[in-house]
């Protein structure tokens, strides 16, 4: 199942590999959680990802009311389907949802990226993590940490399958499709000839952008950055809302684009000079692309990306973005990429759900 943006590119590795099996029936449904076209459609066909067999249109709303949304219309279909697994992936609040109603109904939950942890019950993410860990019935994991969170609360080493990163299969076979279209056909690539070299920007971490002091300084770092080099920021709707009350004034040179689809997003970023980010996926992403990224939280649920990867945690102040910002740039390319993100986590995956079946 998938909900949220996110979800859509950690799913499409998972649905691909299940072909493999034809024995396998995978039935892929999505909660509604986003369903704006930029946010949502748009991502199924460019993921290579059928349209999903259900969609429950829970839309937004309160946690409690999405979640309870979700978990309503879910139960209906498990009820009707009871499938002998599902796989919930990530940490919104559709993976929380979902595995609750699974369980409650007896039917295994397999969580792909359990054990992450933040340490910062302040994010919802880290309440669904927790959550959804606390009642899978298997993990598979994407890095170290998740492993050893894992184990320090109990759970079973032998229902712990440390397998790569689906999110990484995806990136590495969305690379392979970039490679050859033509990427002319973009709608931003007159703007990233012109602005070479730039740095990329996404925000939308309620922690930095619903505070109207916390948010006004990221923006006054983001404007002390655009002074050395343009930035191309792709605005999430929580964000334009909040910029919008908030009455944020950014710099001209940053550049303000509507959501993007996974490619073009890719297309941009990769040749960044640094990334700006509160995204989990792209810290992973751009670890696994070498290139150098700044996150701009407090704390990161993916600690390899600090340790092995190209990421710094720059905090969410603005002389500390700023500072993270140069010392990026200045690193250039660097990092090493973990274990197993090869583009072969999908296919890890369903050697175990057919093993213990
Ligand atoms: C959710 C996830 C977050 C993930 C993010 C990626 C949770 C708790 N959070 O946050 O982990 O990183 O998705 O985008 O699940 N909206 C639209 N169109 C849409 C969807 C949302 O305009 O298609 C607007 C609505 O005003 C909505 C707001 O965005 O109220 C927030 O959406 P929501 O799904 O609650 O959380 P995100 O901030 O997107």
């Amino acid at each position: 199942m998938a909900g949220a943006r996110p979800n859509f590119m950690k799913i499409a590795p998972i649905w691909r590999a299940s072909r493999m099996h034809p024995g396998v029936v995978c039935r892929i449904i999505h909660t509604g959680q986003h369903y704006d076209l930029e946010m949502s459609g748009a991502f199924f066909d460019d993921l290579d990802l059928p349209m999903p067999d259900f969609n429950l249109e829970a839309g937004s709303g309160s946690h409690a009311v999405q979640t309870a949304k979700i978990m309503t219309a879910f139960e209906e279909i498990c009820q009707r389907e009871m499938p002998d697994w599902v796989v919930v992936v990530g940490d919104v609040n559709s993976t929380l949802a979902c595995s609750i109603v699974a369980k409650k109904l007896l039917i295994r939950v397999a969580h792909v990226e359990a054990g992450l942890r933040s340490f910062d019950t302040t994010m919802p993410e880290e309440i669904n993590r927790m959550v959804t860990d606390s009642i899978s019935d298997r993990f598979f994991v994407t890095e170290e940490s998740g492993e050893r969170n894992l184990l320090a609360e109990g759970k079973p080493v032998e229902r712990i399958h440390v397998v790569g990163n689906v999110m990484i299969d995806n990136l590495l076979h969305q690379v392979g499709l970039l490679e050859q279209e033509d990427n002319g056909r973009f709608p931003t690539a007159a703007l990233k000839r012109e602005c070479t070299p730039f740095c990329f920007l996404t925000l939308h971490r309620p922690s930095n952008v619903d505070e109207r002091d916390t948010f006004e300084g990221i923006a006054a770092a983001l404007n002390e950055i655009a002074a050395e080099q343009p930035i191309l920021f792709p605005v999430h709707p929580r964000t334009s809302k909040m910029m919008a009350q908030f009455d944020i004034r950014l710099s001209t040179r940053i550049h303000l684009l509507p959501p993007l689809g996974f490619r073009e997003s890719l297309f941009l970023w990769k040749d960044a000079d640094v990334v700006l980010t509160d995204s989990g996926g792209l810290q992973e992403e751009t670890t696994a692309m070498h290139v150098p990224c700044v996150t701009i939280r407090e704390n990161t649920e993916r600690p390899v990306t600090v340790s092995m990867g190209s990421n710094i945690l720059a905090g969410i102040r603005q002389d500390s973005i700023v500072e993270a910002y140069r010392s990026a740039r200045q690193r250039g390319k660097s990092g090493t990429v973990p274990p197993y993100w090869d583009g072969k986590a999908a296919e890890r995956i369903w050697d175990v759900l057919l093993k213990v079946h």
